[in-house]
């Protein structure tokens, strides 16, 4: 569960106060919710009442309450439809290619596929090995050369440790009006091996732009790959999630947050991608499902002289949890 947060109004200014930090004693790292890596096997106590509810109503009225479901599902896929349907009608429909179609890049394919957006997807094995998520999903499943050639938007969604060994060719075809989103962590312990520059200075993203060479813009990296596929809610929905998006461009980034108000949390603009280090592993607000508001409070409070720190808390806590869950596989799963 993320760390408790609590909020006062003065006037016009609310003011919330963020959880301090300092390294967690064990227990306390596993019900802390770092993002990627915290255990949620365990329901929350309204999870669990919602669930014991439902097998009490079961046990009293089966039919009822199937048929009940049922016709939520059914609600739910009739309005998937018809925004669909909407942004198609309206031409807002992108052509979007993802490279990764794993966790992250999965669920974000899925939900732009639902969201009426053109979707190929790839990964490092071909796309005969994606057939069944395309079809499931709607979309075509490509080669990663060809998803890079998407005309507006290109999602890269792989680890760290493969974004160094990308032929260094992928994006030259890449269309220069195409945005491309980088929704990667960089975990050097636990997955992706030390990378000299970024512990010399420079933001994961930016060692990510340069080594595609083109300039990318930072999303879906802070949000749970459970959270972004299950907790996507309409606009205006209180305590709508809230996903930060961070980048030089800011036409770049109005894109992305139109496609992430389509997928169903709420865009925060995080600014220039200098900024971009207070979305990184461990920061503040990292993995925590929080609102537009508290996100952008936990934004502003993460300190930058601790990225390494921050970095290095991440890392150790997702060694923990491999070392619990079995493999990195089972955590970025969790
Ligand atoms: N999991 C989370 O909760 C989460 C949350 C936010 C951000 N992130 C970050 O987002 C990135 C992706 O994470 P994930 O959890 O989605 O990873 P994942 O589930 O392991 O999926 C990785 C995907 O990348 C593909 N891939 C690997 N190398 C490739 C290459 N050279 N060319 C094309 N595709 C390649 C894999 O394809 P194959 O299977 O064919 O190799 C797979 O489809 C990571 O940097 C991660 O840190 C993860």
């Amino acid at each position: 569960m993320p760390a408790a947060t609590s909020s006062s109004s003065h006037g016009n200014v609310v003011v919330i106060d963020l959880p301090t930090r300092s390294r967690p004693s064990r227990p306390d790292v596993a019900s802390r919710g770092c993002p990627q890596f915290d255990v949620i096997s365990t329901p929350t106590e309204d999870q669990a009442n919602i669930r014991q509810d439902r097998a009490d109503a079961d046990i009293a009225t089966g039919p009822k309450v199937c048929r009940a479901m049922r016709r939520e599902r059914q609600d739910e896929l009739t309005q998937k439809a018809d925004a669909k349907a909407t942004n198609q009608n309206k031409g807002h429909s992108m052509k979007l290619g993802v490279i990764g179609a794993g966790l992250i890049g999965g669920a974000v394919a899925r939900l732009a596929s639902a969201a009426g957006h053109e979707v190929v997807i790839a990964n490092s094995r071909g796309p005969e090995t994606l057939a069944a998520l395309a079809q499931e999903i709607g979309a075509r499943a490509v080669s990663a050369h060809e998803a890079a050639t998407a005309e507006d938007m290109v999602v890269l969604s792989i680890p760290f440790l493969a974004v160094a060994s990308l032929s260094p060719d992928l994006f030259a075809a890449t269309p220069a009006g195409a945005v491309i989103v980088d929704t990667g962590n960089y975990y050097p312990q636990a997955r992706d091996g030390v990378i000299a520059e970024i512990e010399d200075g420079m933001l994961d993203s930016e060692w990510v732009a340069g080594r595609i060479g083109r300039p990318v813009v930072k999303a879906f990296s802070m949000l749970k790959a459970r959270s972004l596929a299950t907790r996507g809610r309409k606009p205006g929905t209180p305590e709508r999630i809230a996903i930060a998006i961070s980048g030089d461009d800011a036409q770049a980034r109005a894109r992305v947050a139109t496609l992430i108000d389509q997928t169903g949390f709420d865009p925060l603009d995080g600014g220039a991608m200098s900024e971009s280090w207070r979305q990184q592993p461990g920061t503040i607000g990292y993995c925590h499902d929080y609102d537009a508001l508290t996100l952008r409070a936990a934004l502003a409070a993460t300190n930058r002289s601790r990225i390494a720190w921050y970095r290095e808390e991440a890392d150790a806590f997702a060694i923990e949890q491999i070392k619990l869950l079995g493999s990195i596989e089972a955590v970025s799963a969790a």
